[in-house]
């Protein structure tokens, strides 16, 4: 058992969440949804180190949205600041050994296919891992693969609730292949047409660390990006990252209606 888990456990004094909320820049704003919260900051945790991005926080917080004990996961570790993707996947590694069997991810992307205009909400079909990273390289963790499978990263069953929600509370839902990219720069115009021609709708800098290690360990996953803004050649303005975190608030209270919509549904 983990010493991150051990520390969590202790500080949630007996209460179980079953899933777990991974919020992405400037999407904050849903863990002001739970109930009852038990707050932990990530100072707490051994091997949670601190954030360095402006605009992500740094604690995982415990309470119930919808009936159902939930813990919500608000700073992540991304490889652009220098952590091995092996850190970037430690909190699912915690969650998968405190018992939660769901993991539900958001980020903010930037949109590749035409039609996707900022504040569009975009849900993983699939990724394509273009880090040149990959959490599992080393010696195998004790209840995961060798050789995982990832011929469906994103659970069909999650993604059909998901749909369902949306359409029962007029929130309009695309779907679509993300790229993840090591980052910190944005993409160049030619690396955007490079991505569109692999098929990928949109380009982020998360999610895919978390979503492997999620699928080695056997949690169902589920993915949802904001698309923040076209990507690089396919607006007028240069990318920019207070626009990023400005169209992800703005976006936020849709987003948090239905994930709190998913979460009442999931069995
Ligand atoms: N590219 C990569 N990551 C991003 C973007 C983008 O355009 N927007 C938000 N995160």
């Amino acid at each position: 058992m983990s010493a991150a888990a051990d520390a969590i456990r202790a500080a949630l004094g007996g209460r179980a969440p079953g899933v777990a909320v991974v919020l992405g820049s400037g999407l904050g704003a849903f863990a002001e949804r739970l109930e009852d919260a038990v707050r932990l900051p990530y100072r707490a945790i051994p091997g949670f180190p601190e954030p360095t991005v402006a605009g992500h926080g740094g604690e995982l917080a415990c309470g119930t949205i919808a009936g159902r004990a939930v813990l919500v996961q608000s700073g992540r570790f991304h490889l652009y600041e220098g952590h091995d993707a092996e850190v970037a996947a430690r909190p699912v590694r915690a969650f998968a050994a405190l018992g939660i069997r769901t993991l539900l991810l958001t980020n903010a992307a930037g949109g590749i296919r035409r039609t996707f205009e900022p504040g569009t909400l975009m849900l993983l079909a699939d990724h394509v891992n273009l880090m040149a990273r990959n959490p599992l390289v080393g010696a195998v963790q004790p209840g995961e693969a060798r050789f995982p499978d990832m011929s469906a990263p994103y659970d069909p069953g999650l993604r059909a609730l998901a749909r369902a929600v949306a359409r029962a509370r007029g929130i309009a839902l695309e779907e679509g292949v993300y790229a993840g990219l090591l980052g910190p720069t944005y993409e160049t115009p030619a690396e955007i047409r490079m991505l569109e021609r692999l098929g990928a709708d949109a380009v982020g800098m998360s999610t895919v660390p978390e979503t492997i290690a999620a699928r080695a360990l056997g949690l169902r996953v589920l993915a949802i990006s904001t698309i923040t803004n076209k990507a690089a050649g396919l607006g007028l303005a240069p990318l920019d990252h207070e626009e990023v975190m400005a169209t992800g608030r703005e976006a936020a209270g849709r987003l948090g209606s239905l994930l709190e919509g998913i979460l009442a549904g999931l069995d």
